[in-house]
């Protein structure tokens, strides 16, 4: 028997070198015990005649091996499970590729389907880091500018020098490390660094994970859980780590009630805004219109807005909010669901995510005015279901009489546009939010207006690192906005 002693977890370089060497030396799968880390004892090569003599010899006596493409970029990943079975199952594919060429197209082959299964471990092990690293902020370092962010994950395998290029790429502009039991990767600005010494956890905890249970929450809807796909999708070992997941006990105990009542609610009712509008459409029309001097008189006005005819199917018209004289003006697009009901801007998830975010970067909402660049909810109905549909540009033209007589009364200094609708209402642009999202636009005579995305495009983000990016940019972009409005010294 062949004993090989591998270094550490056993690297792909290593193994390769080793299995390269067994090979060419005539040695069956059967006749090597593989041994790794601290069981590394023996080598091949000191049972025999030496590394380097052993290794000029195969040099000068051997053509080199060749390996389809496939097998290289299977054994790249595979090498990285944690099962020490990976690196015999290697060798024995190696060793049958030198007779039979075509053996990786036979998937019903043991050792083909172990070597697959490795694999698909390892990806789906490297897919959930990329989607569950949760980064907590540390202070800064010194005089140094750049935020500072360190996380902790647990991966089943050796992925971290797999993942970390990913996240070098994500993170880019900012400092991180991310430690786990299976090696450390950082990033300085300068150097990625990774190595696959143990990191410790901490205990750290900072205001993103508050951010993170109001996301959860507000995406969360009872009536479309499948425990076993979310389950699936977020396995429970990984809650621990993860911020959000103490409310999933909660909030899967109560989804089956709150479906329920809302069925009950469903059969027995007819929709809560029905009443409301029929009350709107048959109200009397000669009140005499009221006086337009202050906030007050105007919401009064604009609540028998029929302008355009959004006014048919919204319930109320949901008027702007706020001190009447504040310094910062929020323009969303149009009230949502949950504001056509209450009347308000921005109570439902996206409100509560802007109201979460905003917090964080140092605006208190009490002291915003806030509205929407359209003041009735435009919907579809899909079932018992008011779908969001976007105003159009007439529509959003019809409504921006409002709009312009509540910046003439509220005489805001900054003006937030947040989205495409919000911009175009205030400023008649229509440029691609990205490309100038963070910049301030002058209208002719109008406040300055800054640009940022709209909440419901960061509810709507699947892929959690991006989200986890775009929310983090929004964050800056309301701080900047808290920045902008602070009086100055
Ligand atoms: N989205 C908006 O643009 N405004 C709201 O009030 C709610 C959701």
């Amino acid at each position: 028997m062949r004993v090989v002693g591998l270094e550490g977890r056993g690297g792909l370089g290593e193994w390769r070198e080793a299995a390269r060497r067994l090979l060419l030396a005539g040695v069956p799968p059967e006749a090597v015990e593989w041994r790794q880390g601290t069981d590394a004892s023996a080598d091949l090569f000191d049972q025999e005649r030496g590394v380097s003599e052993q290794k000029a010899a195969l040099k000068d006596a051997t053509p080199a091996l060749t390996v389809p493409r496939l097998f290289l970029d299977l054994a790249a990943t595979a090498i990285c499970h944690a099962d020490p079975v990976r690196f015999g199952v290697l060798y024995r594919v190696l060793h049958r590729l030198q007779r039979d060429r075509n053996l990786l197209d036979v998937a019903t082959d043991g050792d083909v389907a172990t070597l697959h299964a490795l694999a698909k471990s390892v990806r789906r092990d490297s897919h959930k880091m990329t989607a569950f690293v949760r980064f907590k902020e540390v202070g800064p370092c010194g005089d140094a500018e750049r935020r500072r962010f360190v996380a902790w994950f647990e991966p089943d395998h050796y992925i971290v020098a797999r993942v970390a290029p990913f996240f070098h790429r994500r993170f880019f502009d900012m400092d991180w490390m991310i430690a786990t039991p299976r090696g450390i990767a950082a990033w300085d600005g300068k150097v990625l660094e990774v190595s696959s010494i143990p990191g410790q956890k901490t205990a750290l905890s900072d205001d993103t994970e508050e951010l993170w249970r109001t996301y959860f929450s507000s995406i969360f809807n009872p009536a479309r859980l499948k425990v076993r796909a979310m389950q699936a999708e977020m396995p429970k070992k990984y809650w621990k780590n993860l911020p959000e997941a103490s409310l999933i006990p909660a909030m899967i105990a109560g989804a089956e009630a709150s479906v329920v009542a809302m069925g009950e609610r469903m059969a027995r009712d007819p929709p809560a805004f029905h009443a409301r509008i029929e009350a709107a459409a048959n109200a009397p029309r000669d009140a005499p219109p009221p006086l337009r001097g202050t906030l007050e008189e105007l919401r009064a006005e604009a609540a028998g807005c029929t302008r355009c005819p959004l006014h048919c199917s919204a319930t109320q018209t949901v008027f702007g909010e706020g001190p009447a004289d504040a310094p910062i003006m929020i323009v969303g697009e149009q009230p949502g669901d949950q504001e056509d009901l209450a009347g308000r801007p921005f109570v439902g998830p996206a409100g509560r995510l802007f109201d979460a975010v905003a917090h964080e970067a140092g605006l208190d909402r009490r002291s915003l005015y806030i509205t929407n660049a359209v003041k009735h909810f435009k919907y579809e109905m899909r079932g018992k279901r008011r779908l969001h549909q976007r105003p159009n540009a007439g529509e959003v033209e019809h409504c921006r009489w409002w709009l312009d007589l509540e910046l003439a009364l509220v005489k805001p200094s900054l003006v937030v546009a947040m989205g495409a609708t919000a911009l175009f209402a205030l400023t008649g642009e229509r440029p691609k939010i990205s490309d100038v999202r963070g910049t301030i636009r002058r209208s002719e005579h109008g406040p300055a207006v800054f640009v940022t995305v709209h909440p419901s495009f960061l509810l709507r983000i699947p892929d959690a690192t991006r989200r986890e990016v775009e929310m983090a940019h929004f964050k800056q972009d309301l701080a900047a906005v808290a920045a902008l409005a602070a009086p100055r010294a």
